[in-house]
């Protein structure tokens, strides 16, 4: 009985201090809000507020992270100013709790919107005034803007001037521009980071940095080197780059009776230096189709933009790539504008409007990432068919390089994979049947090929992108040095030291962390350990106090 009591007393007291922590916090809020610049409408919590769960779950974008086992944040802020981001940044510090920052919500491991400590969640849709200046030939972005959002109002103001950035119109700035940012004019422009002229960021002591104001090399740091590792980024500027009136599009299928292996050895090999103005992506899948009687078969989807018409594009790839067969039939005309609509999937009927739709159908899911420096052998390519045949589920896409990607320098941004990089390849899986059964399914499928894919890649260190986020290639628990080192050099290359120095200089204390954050010279280990034994001594003498008068007979 009295064990009972002496253990309940021992949760009481727990329960107690997390308490404290949340009181704490709302406090700390409390005293950062006026009349002109309150808070309080903007904070939502679990315990009173039924909006809590449908900010939440707006912008989970893997189902994977919405269970009802997945840790919830014990707030969450929803900023209208910049002011109010500061007041999270310095409240969430003071008591104590981690802090996970949001834009688009499309981390592939859902580290915008899960801890496994808690947590508050600083979510920042509604930080996402865009500002085209067609004179300056510039555009103003906030973090919590949508990829689709900024090419619309671009669209709005200009036809001939666009921004290398990614495909998937719901993707968020904070995340993306942060991480690199790429897209189909990569071998014309290079990424998104290529073309930040300014930034804004809100550093661990609540102040507002730009350009002019902040560290020069905290502005190199997040124009690829994830943002959430320095600070919550506010906005980005770049300078927008011309696009011409007209360019071209196509899609092909082609199978093994067209002789695909040929054609995808051939593809890996002309895209280096063929026409800058040329990107040619391959989606390769396992399908089924009525002519195969029910057996899986390979197919390989070639999709282009050209920036230019179409009788050039063809006679650009009747000269470098005329195994493809291109017809000016299978090439379509239109705005760079309509292109980013064909690039979404979208049909030729659809209003340009449906770029500012927020919403995304949500799948269970799982992404890797690789980079080939050599080209695969035509063997390789008819095993690697097989592979995908045989697993039966996973996709992969390959995104060619070279032109501008191979003329910047490594060092110029955090991104590393350049010059040598003949093209990335993405995994994807995804799939509808909830729970850990089906899960470790297609995890064991994805890894699978991952692995199959291990002699065709690059190695020492193999090379991931930041953007498709992987936790397979390594997890920081003690926020070491040597833990960020297994990922850090995957996503940096030899980058990877200089942004620890970076993150020494400006977080020091590690305040922005997560699983795969860059770690402070000289941090965690030792002191997350101390930290963790004085807590829990403190704990256990404040329970003994209590308990005692439990325990005594
Ligand atoms: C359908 C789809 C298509 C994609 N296509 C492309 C593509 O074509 N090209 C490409 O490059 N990538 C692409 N991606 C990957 C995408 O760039 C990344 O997932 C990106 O990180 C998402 O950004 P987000 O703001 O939506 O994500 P979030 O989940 O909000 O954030 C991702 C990471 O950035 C941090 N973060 C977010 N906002 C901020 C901020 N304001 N300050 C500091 N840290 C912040 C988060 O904490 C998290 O660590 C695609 C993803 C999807 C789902
Ligand atoms: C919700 O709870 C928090 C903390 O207890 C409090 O500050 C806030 O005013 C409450 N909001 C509503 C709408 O009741
Ligand atoms: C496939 O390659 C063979 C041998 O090179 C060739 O004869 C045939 O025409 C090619 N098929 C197609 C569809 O290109
Ligand atoms: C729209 O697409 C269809 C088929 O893809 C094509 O036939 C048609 O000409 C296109 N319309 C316009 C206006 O481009
Ligand atoms: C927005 O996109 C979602 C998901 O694709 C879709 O269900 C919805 O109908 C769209 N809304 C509008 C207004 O187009």
């Amino acid at each position: 009985m009295r064990l009972v009591v002496g253990i309940f007393s021992f949760l009481l007291f727990l329960w107690r201090v997390s308490s404290k922590t949340s009181d704490n916090f709302l406090q700390c809020l409390r005293k950062y809000s006026d009349p002109v610049n309150d808070i309080s409408h903007i904070v939502y919590t679990s315990a009173n507020n039924s909006a809590y769960s449908s900010v939440l779950q707006a912008r989970i974008q893997n189902l994977r992270y919405n269970t009802p086992k997945t840790r919830k944040p014990e707030f969450i802020i929803t900023p209208f100013k910049k002011s109010h981001v500061s007041a999270a940044v310095i409240c969430t510090k003071n008591s104590g709790f981690n802090l996970r920052i949001r834009s688009g919500g499309h981390d592939f491991e859902g580290l915008s919107y899960v801890s496994d400590v808690p947590f508050i969640l600083l979510d920042l849709f509604n930080l996402n005034a865009i500002n085209v200046n067609v004179g300056a030939q510039t555009v103003y972005v906030e973090a919590g803007a949508t990829v689709g959002e900024l090419y619309y109002k671009i669209w709005e103001k200009s036809k001939v001037h666009g921004l290398p950035a990614g495909v998937c119109p719901t993707v968020g700035i904070g995340g993306h521009i942060s991480g690199g940012g790429y897209g189909n004019m990569i071998r014309k422009y290079g990424l998104s980071v290529d073309h930040v002229v300014d930034a804004e960021i809100m550093d661990a002591q609540g102040r507002i940095l730009n350009k002019k104001t902040m560290d020069e090399d905290l502005f190199w740091a997040i124009r690829g080197g994830g943002g959430a590792s320095f600070g919550v980024v506010l906005s980005y500027t770049f300078n927008l780059v011309p696009v011409p009136k007209v360019v071209s599009v196509f899609q092909v299928m082609k199978f093994a009776e067209d002789n695909v292996t040929d054609l995808v050895y051939k593809w890996q090999h002309v895209m280096q230096d063929i026409d800058d103005d040329l990107f040619i992506r391959l989606l390769l899948q396992p399908v089924t189709v009525p002519k195969s009687n029910g057996k899986k078969v390979i197919r390989v989807t070639f999709i282009s933009l050209f920036l230019g018409g179409a009788d050039r594009l063809v006679s650009v790839m009747n000269s470098q790539f005329p195994e493809l067969g291109l017809k000016r039939s299978d090439c379509l005309e239109m705005t760079w504008g309509e292109s980013v609509l064909f690039w979404a999937n979208y049909d030729n009927r659809t209003s340009m409007k449906v770029l500012l739709n927020q919403t995304y159908d949500a799948d269970y899911l799982k992404r890797k990432s690789d980079y080939v420096t050599e080209p695969i052998s035509k063997d390789g390519l008819e095993l690697l068919w097989k592979k995908l045949v045989n697993i039966a589920k996973p996709g992969l896409v390959f995104n060619s390089y070279g032109g501008q990607m191979s003329k910047i320098s490594e060092s110029v941004t955090p991104f590393p994979h350049r010059h040598g990089n003949l093209y990335k390849i993405q995994y994807s899986i995804s799939w509808k049947e909830p729970g850990e059964e089906a899960e470790r399914k297609y995890l064991g499928m994805i890894r699978e090929l991952y692995d199959f894919m291990t002699p065709y890649v690059s190695k020492s260190p193999r090379r991931a992108y930041l953007n498709y986020r992987d936790l397979d290639i390594g997890v920081a628990h003690d926020f070491t040095y040597e833990e960020g080192k297994v990922y850090g050099e995957k996503y940096f290359v030899d980058n990877f030291d200089r942004l620890v120095r970076v993150k020494s200089k400006v977080d020091a204390d590690n305040f922005f962390r997560n699983e795969q954050s860059i770690p402070p010279l000289k941090s965690g280990g030792e002191k997350r350990k101390v930290v963790y034994a004085v807590y829990f001594l403190n704990a256990f003498a404040t329970w003994l106090a209590c308990a005692k008068w439990f325990l005594m007979p």
